[in-house]
């Protein structure tokens, strides 16, 4: 039986892609720091899979005693290990780039055949922003490995669009810039059949989006379409948002980043090929 180290397995793609694993017939360790966190339906509607798994190993990848042993008989690691939210102690560079260099390390000295990464769709046009460096940096890291390896690089997660949900149902659409960009958002479980399908594959990089285009203005009406609601529209200037970021980088780089991200995509059509099923309109309704 095949075995993989799923190193991200409490987050929004790392469940669907441990789950993905285990219909494949896997062994499938998850890397997690809190094992509590799978035992429960994620706040985006991300799977338990506490049960599903084969082994779960508590650790912290900025902590580099908890990760030994982690790649012992492993075949494959997956990783989506990274930093998404505000941490007052790590920066990008400590999780996306060193911690998953120290797995790269680990996964080198278990000789693993195959380690499958995620970074983001358009990075090339986004490296000033910390946290795409990092993602890039540590894809760098890999190419020079010798290891067998797969990049893919996905637009916006359907978890991140929520936040158009969470907008609509309190009456306010606020749209940065024209909101006329492009973008083909995926959903977890979508780009976890990609994803799984990397083991086989000797492509090493792969851009990856769902199968529906919308401009973040129709991303907003649709979830205004879902809640019902009737929220007042208004543009944020490009303008206001660069003085926030310039604000925001006196108090703390990855709020910094956060709106440094939203500011890029704004001003960037990101459509990846598409690839997938799922509806961003029914995972609305699920997310009501
Ligand atoms: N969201 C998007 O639209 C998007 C688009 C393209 C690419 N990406 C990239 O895709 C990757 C996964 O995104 P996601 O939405 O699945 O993120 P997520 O839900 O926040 O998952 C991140 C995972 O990394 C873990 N982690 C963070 N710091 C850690 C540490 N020090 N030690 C061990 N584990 C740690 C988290 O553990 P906890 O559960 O304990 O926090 C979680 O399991 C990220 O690299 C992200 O930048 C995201």
């Amino acid at each position: 039986m095949k075995k993989v180290l799923v190193a991200g397995g409490s987050g929004y793609l790392g469940r669907h892609v441990a789950r993905e694993f285990k219909h494949r017939g896997y062994y499938v360790r998850v890397l997690v720091r809190n094992p509590d966190k799978i035992k429960e339906k994620g706040e985006h509607g991300e799977p338990v899979i506490y049960d599903l798994v084969d082994d779960v190993v508590t650790a912290d990848a900025t902590q580099p005693e908890t990760l030994k042993d982690i790649c012992d008989d492993i075949d494959t690691v997956f990783s989506s290990l990274g930093l998404t939210r505000p941490d007052f102690k790590h920066s990008s560079f400590d999780i996306d780039y060193m911690g998953n260099k120290r797995i790269l390390d680990l996964a080198l000295a278990s000789k693993v055949k195959k380690f499958i990464y995620i970074s983001v769709f358009n990075a090339e046009k986004m490296l000033e922003i910390q946290n795409i460096q990092a993602h890039e940096q540590f894809a760098g890291e890999l190419r020079k490995s010798g290891l067998d390896y797969t990049i893919i690089r996905p637009t916006g997660y359907f978890s991140d669009m929520i936040q158009f949900l969470n907008l609509a149902k309190t009456g306010i659409m606020p749209i940065l810039g024209d909101g006329d960009k492009h973008s083909n958002p995926i959903h977890a479980a979508d780009l976890a059949k990609i994803c799984v399908d990397a083991v086989d594959s000797d492509t090493t990089d792969i851009d990856a989006g769902g199968p529906d285009v919308f401009t973040y203005r129709e991303v907003g009406e649709l979830a205004a379409r879902v809640t019902g609601k009737n929220p007042f529209y208004f543009n944020i200037p490009l303008w206001i948002g660069d003085g926030l970021l310039a604000v925001s980088r006196l108090i703390n780089r990855d709020i910094a980043d956060i709106i440094s991200f939203a500011l890029a995509v704004s001003k960037l059509d990101s459509v990846a090929p598409k690839h997938g099923t799922h509806r961003l309109e029914d995972y609305f309704k699920e997310n009501l």
